[in-house]
């Protein structure tokens, strides 16, 4: 697939579309052109663009943007009616020397959704950190996908697929991201009052647990 990634020069999304050069097409997305080019210098065989390039560029957009800047990304990215966009995006906040998911109610992917009509939108690779993916060799994690439909979490499987180890998990429908982004600010807590190095996601079942 034409994957662009969207803040691709960034700490998730350099990495994230590292992983994913291995079996996609990139396209390095970023607020400027230049830097984008800088960063898909790294990446054998892509390309850097701005938004609105890498965007129509693609058949999927992978959104790896902060929370408050992601509307603007959405609003300059133009239209993506008809493709396939994944939302890494989590809203946090910290409260009390807590993380917390920083919406009233809702999720990032939905308000994504909202903003772009005819896109196909699923939220995915929330909750593992990048340093995951700054290895060679990913460790074997869940990757969750909330979407509308299996035939779009099947694409998203799809991708997250063409990254050895990972096993990506069908989380329902995308009224469910909001679910899926709240694991991010607990594995955050998690890994702070236990302190662990950057928890993820990877769910057992009595056999494999077994073993
Ligand atoms: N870091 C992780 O481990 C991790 C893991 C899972 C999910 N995520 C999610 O991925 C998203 C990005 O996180 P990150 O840690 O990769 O952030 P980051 O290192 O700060 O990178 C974000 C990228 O977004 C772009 N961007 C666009 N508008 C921006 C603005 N107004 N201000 C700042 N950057 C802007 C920047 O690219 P240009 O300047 O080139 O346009 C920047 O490279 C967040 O929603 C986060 O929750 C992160």
């Amino acid at each position: 697939m034409k994957v662009a990634v969207l803040g691709g020069t960034g700490r998730m999304g350099r990495v994230i579309a590292k992983q994913l050069s291995r079996k996609n097409e990139i396209a390095i997305g970023s607020r400027d052109a230049a830097r984008a080019r800088e960063a898909a210098k790294g990446i054998g065989g892509s390309e850097g663009m701005d938004y609105p390039g890498a965007a129509k560029w693609a058949e999927g957009v992978v959104f790896a943007i902060p929370y408050p800047a992601m509307k603007e990304a959405a609003r300059t990215a133009g239209d993506l009616a008809g493709k396939l966009v994944i939302s890494a995006v989590n809203p946090m906040k910290v409260e009390g020397g807590m993380f917390r998911h920083s919406m009233e109610e809702g999720s990032a992917a939905e308000e994504l959704a909202r903003m772009l009509p005819g896109a196909r939108v699923a939220t995915a690779f929330n909750n593992v950190s990048s340093l995951f993916f700054e290895r060679e060799a990913v460790a074997p994690l869940d990757i969750l996908i909330a979407t509308d439909g299996r035939k779009t979490f099947d694409e998203v499987a799809g991708l997250v697929k063409s990254i050895p180890n990972l096993r990506p998990l069908y989380a329902g429908p995308l009224s469910e991201a909001r679910t899926v982004e709240m694991i991010t600010p607990l594995v955050l807590n998690l890994s702070k009052l236990n302190g662990t190095k950057s928890l993820s996601t990877r769910f057992v079942s009595p056999g494999e647990a077994a073993r």
